[in-house]
């Protein structure tokens, strides 16, 4: 075992990485869905905005898989991967959680700015929009962690901001 946050991976196939990118948007979504049901009040309803940035994410990341003729895996398996990946932290207090996700997602801005950096122009607003939504739940969570009042204010922005017309 090492101590610390793990290192942001080293991406270098761009259909590859999109794929990964948009399977782990789906089991986010219900991972945090599976963490907002072990939690109440503040904690569910921040859990449950992080669910629903992972699903704005995976909408926007879905054309350009389809664009790419990526296949896309079964969504029912990716769920279930997603809450399975939550269960061993669905018992942890709320002030830790938030701090071990902004420890822990911090390096994931990194891996989306590396596949931004692949990606073909057509492709640039969404993998902005990925970027974007890490930054969003890494602000949130250190910003919670510290007991910061207006810590859902990254997440409020960013689904004001990616909002469908
Ligand atoms: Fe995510």
């Amino acid at each position: 075992m090492t101590d610390g946050p793990p290192q942001p991976r080293a991406f270098t196939d761009y259909d590859a990485s999109l794929r990964v990118a948009w399977e782990e948007e789906i089991e986010g979504e219900a991972y945090f869905l599976r963490l907002a049901e072990a939690h109440d009040g503040r904690a569910a309803e921040a859990l449950t905005l992080l669910a629903e940035i992972e699903a704005v994410t995976a909408r926007a990341l879905a054309p350009a898989l389809r664009r790419r003729c990526v296949p896309m895996a079964d969504l029912d398996a990716l769920r279930a991967r997603g809450r399975a990946a939550a269960e061993p932290l669905a018992g942890m207090a709320w002030p830790d959680l938030a701090a071990w996700m902004a420890e822990n997602f911090a390096p994931f801005i990194a891996e989306f700015e590396a596949l931004e950096a692949l990606g073909p122009p057509e492709d640039a607003e969404a993998l902005r929009v990925a970027t974007d939504h890490e930054r969003a739940a890494v602000a949130f969570a250190a910003a919670e962690a510290a007991g910061d009042p207006d810590s859902f204010r990254p997440l409020r922005d960013f689904l004001a901001q990616t909002a469908a017309p």
